[in-house]
């Protein structure tokens, strides 16, 4: 009941996006944007490409800049709920003044890239606009993407999201609280914060489906626009997962005030988005190619593991090595030689040993 009402004052006021704003009364539409002081509130990235970001979905309503998504399977795209359904849960665009498109591979705002093949859209059912927990949803297509997808960190892949973990949030948003949307695709570099160490959320910030992410300090975060969109993580050999949605903040990049994302990776979230997607995958008669996709990832290891993982294997089969010298040195019974050879082989046990626990380092 509440739809229709909210629509009206969308249109009438113009708002250019999906609101969801910790300011904003309870249905969360107020769009953003009462700076606090005079500050600018720059969020502080930098351009970038649809080729760093080839997941990076642009959604529009009315052929305007609405909301961010990532596209998690070739026919999924995952967003935030409040880019697709009102409070009430109801889609947006069951209403008619909404009219969204999908666009992937945009490096520019207004061109580039391909329009994906929007089919219809849903909310979490749990997802509440006054509490602003449970902010994800999904957009599925009438036909299938090549473009490439992006999984959510799995149960084992927690080191991507522990705080201090350096996460990258990108989208078409504001880049200061009252701006227009960016006419470039910006990326901006956020730590994770603890569940404790918030800023001043105080209760509002919810742990079970929210994450954290950003500087105490202000000045970098994501703002209204980017909703939606992805927060993700570097791993080992070029792996990158979804860690985070955008879905809310008090204003953009405000002392105090870091950037609150959907904590898609938490492995009790991450099992029920999958089970959501395999039901879509079902329910919209999916092509068998496009069935029982997977869209957790899995082995994902810190940056650093491998190489330090056959650095240890290369100095296990240093001993090995040293081990046959020895053997061949104690043949020759030439005291010398052992003794040169034992030397040898505890230096390489001791390289071995040090090799190890920098593997078990870096790669936990
Ligand atoms: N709700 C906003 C949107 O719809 C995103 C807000 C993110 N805000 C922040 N300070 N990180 O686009």
């Amino acid at each position: 009941m509440k739809t229709r009402a909210t629509t009206v004052l969308l249109v009438a006021l113009g708002i250019a996006f999906a609101g969801n704003t910790v300011s904003a009364g309870a249905n969360g539409l107020s769009g953003g944007a009462e700076p606090a002081s005079a500050s600018p509130y720059v969020v502080g990235g930098n351009d970038t490409t649809a080729a760093e970001h080839p997941w990076q979905v642009l959604i529009t309503n009315n052929d305007k800049p609405w909301c961010g998504g990532v596209l998690v399977h070739p026919m999924v795209i995952l967003t935030a709920a409040h880019c697709v359904v009102a409070g009430n849960g109801i889609p947006w665009e069951t209403n008619a003044a909404f009219n969204f498109k999908a666009y992937i591979g945009r490096t520019l705002v207004g061109e580039g890239g391909q329009e994906l093949d929007w089919g219809s859209s849903s909310g979490e059912p749990t997802y509440s606009a006054s509490t602003e927990t449970n902010d994800w949803g999904f957009v599925s297509l009438a036909s299938p993407t090549s473009a490439p997808t992006l999984k959510i960190a799995g149960p084992k892949e927690r080191f991507l999201w522990e705080p201090g973990a350096v996460t990258v949030v990108s989208g078409f948003g504001r880049t200061t609280e009252t701006s227009g949307a960016s006419t470039t695709l910006q990326e901006v570099t956020v730590p994770i914060i603890s569940d404790t160490g918030c800023g001043a959320y105080a209760d509002f910030f919810n742990p079970a489906s929210m994450l954290c992410a950003g500087y105490l300090e202000g000045g970098k975060d994501a703002c209204n626009g980017d909703s939606g969109g992805p927060l993700s993580g570097a791993a080992d050999l070029g792996v990158r997962r979804l860690v985070g949605l955008v879905s809310t903040g008090e204003g953009c990049a405000r002392p105090n005030y870091p950037g609150i994302y959907t904590r898609v990776a938490d492995p009790a979230i991450s099992a029920r988005i999958q089970q959501q997607v395999k039901a879509i995958e079902d329910e919209n008669h999916f092509p068998a190619a496009y069935r029982g996709i997977s869209i957790v990832g899995s082995g994902a290891k810190p940056i650093g593991c491998s190489s330090a993982t056959k650095a240890s294997t290369r100095a296990t089969k240093l001993v090995a090595a040293k081990k046959r010298a020895l053997k061949a040195a104690r043949k020759s019974a030439k005291h010398h030689r052992i003794k040169a050879a034992k030397k040898r082989l505890n230096k390489a046990k001791g390289n071995l040993r040090k090799a190890k626990a920098k593997a078990k380092e870096v790669c936990s």
